[in-house]
């Protein structure tokens, strides 16, 4: 397997794109990373093996965690299958498939992004970035995660209306290695719906990481953007007193930087109690508007569901107020993955094409305050499409 790697890493050195920034800070500090401990704080096995695939059709390998740190490293992504070693759902095991009718709530979608601002977004990720790391075995790590998991407890206190609290939980999925992925469920108004059509799922990953995980890891578009973006969709629907026909599902998924281990153990354990999931879109990276590029909405063309991307662009048709671009990630691109693995629909909407996405991230330098280039406006053109998204799929129980 050690053959296997080092040749796996002389191609990802010959083959990265535009790595040598990364390659060249990586081996500066791999040679004392590689050697010298686990500072206090982490909880991490450098010598753990670890079950990789880094390729849909690539059997999948046992590597270290240091190996599998610095194929990430190097460029490359891929899913850890450690915890789930599955199974993977056909797509048949589906609901019959769904149509998706025009977008046919404007009236109600609009007034609830008429109420959408910037102002959450902005102190919401100036915590959520003051933590040293949000890696996912560290102690700040946990702490980001239990202050994330509070500060939706106290949106849910001050915007849900007696009837809507009735209908809203928040749980955390627990996952061994110490920070929890969120659940956020706001129950429909007709279980016979939400049996029959569906949860409607909107997530991101609150994990940060630097390439060297015990470095600092603000991950403030990496992302903290999709975390405060959906945040901000889940107040505005509860300021205008939001009750959905099928059930809703906001997710913060742990670990996705390790290897997309949250939504992985989070799809599984839906799959494996055959929940019906209408649909689930990820948002990983809102903020970033590359100087001298038009703005847009990156809309993620490959491993994902073809109809329900479809939709998402029709959704920004009506509800943005830039455009979409089509763009690709690669396989293991983000936690849509682990439900399209799932057998269920996904799709991934990014800030921009791959290109001209933000490239401070997994560094020191992905703060809020790098540039003008990062934008809480752009950040809320994803958070209307999340409202109209979310409205649209899963109706408003006031029809
Ligand atoms: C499920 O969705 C379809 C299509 O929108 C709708 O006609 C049907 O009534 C829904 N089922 C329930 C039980 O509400
Ligand atoms: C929405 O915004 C309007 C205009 O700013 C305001 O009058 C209204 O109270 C807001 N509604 C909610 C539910 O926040
Ligand atoms: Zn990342």
């Amino acid at each position: 397997m050690r053959v296997f790697l080092s040749s796996l890493l002389c191609a990802a050195i010959l083959g990265y794109r535009a790595g040598a920034v990364v390659i060249d800070d990586f081996s500066m500090t791999s040679q004392k990373f590689l050697s010298s401990g686990v500072p206090e704080g982490f909880t991490l096995d450098l010598n753990e093996e670890r079950l990789v695939q880094f390729a849909e059709d690539d059997k999948p390998v046992w590597i270290t965690e240091r190996e599998k740190i610095r194929a990430k490293a190097l460029g490359r992504k891929f899913f850890d299958i450690t915890h789930t070693p599955w199974f993977k759902r056909p797509p048949t095991s589906l609901a019959p498939s769904l149509a998706y009718p025009a977008p046919d709530k404007q009236n109600l979608v609009n007034t609830v992004i008429a109420n959408l601002t910037v102002d959450g977004m902005i102190s919401n990720l100036q915590k959520f970035t003051s933590f040293r790391t949000r890696y996912y075995r560290s102690e700040t790590g946990k702490e980001s995660q239990k202050w994330l998991l509070n500060r939706i407890s106290e949106i849910t206190a001050e915007y849900a209306s007696p009837s809507l609290t009735y209908l809203i939980t928040l749980t955390e999925f627990t996952h061994p290695w110490g920070q929890n992925s969120i659940i956020l469920k706001i129950k429909g108004a007709s279980e016979a719906a939400a049996v029959e059509n569906g949860t409607v799922v909107i997530g991101a990953h609150q994990d940060s990481a630097n390439t060297i995980p015990f470095l600092p890891a603000p991950g403030a578009d990496d992302d903290g953007s999709g975390t405060v973006t959906i945040l901000e969709t889940y107040r505005g629907l509860l300021a205008s007193n939001y009750t959905p026909v099928q059930d809703v599902e906001f997710h913060w998924y742990s670990a996705e930087e390790g290897g997309l281990l949250g939504s992985q153990a989070v799809a599984q354990s839906y799959a494996q109690e055959n929940v019906n999931i209408h649909s689930m879109v990820q948002f990983d990276m809102t903020a970033w508007v590359k100087r001298g590029t038009r703005e847009e909405i990156g809309i993620v063309t490959d491993y994902v569901d073809a109809d329900l991307t479809e939709f998402i662009r029709t959704l920004v048709n009506t509800y943005c107020g830039i455009p979409y671009v089509d763009t690709q990630c690669g396989y293991a691109c983000s936690d849509h993955a682990s439900w399209g693995k799932a057998g269920y629909r996904s799709a991934f909407g990014i800030e921009s094409t791959f290109d001209n996405s933000d490239k401070n991230i997994h560094s020191t330098n992905d703060r809020m305050d790098i540039s003008d280039e990062f934008s809480f406006d752009h950040m809320l053109e994803f958070s209307k499409l999340a409202v109209g998204y979310i409205i649209e799929t899963a109706g408003w129980s006031k029809l």
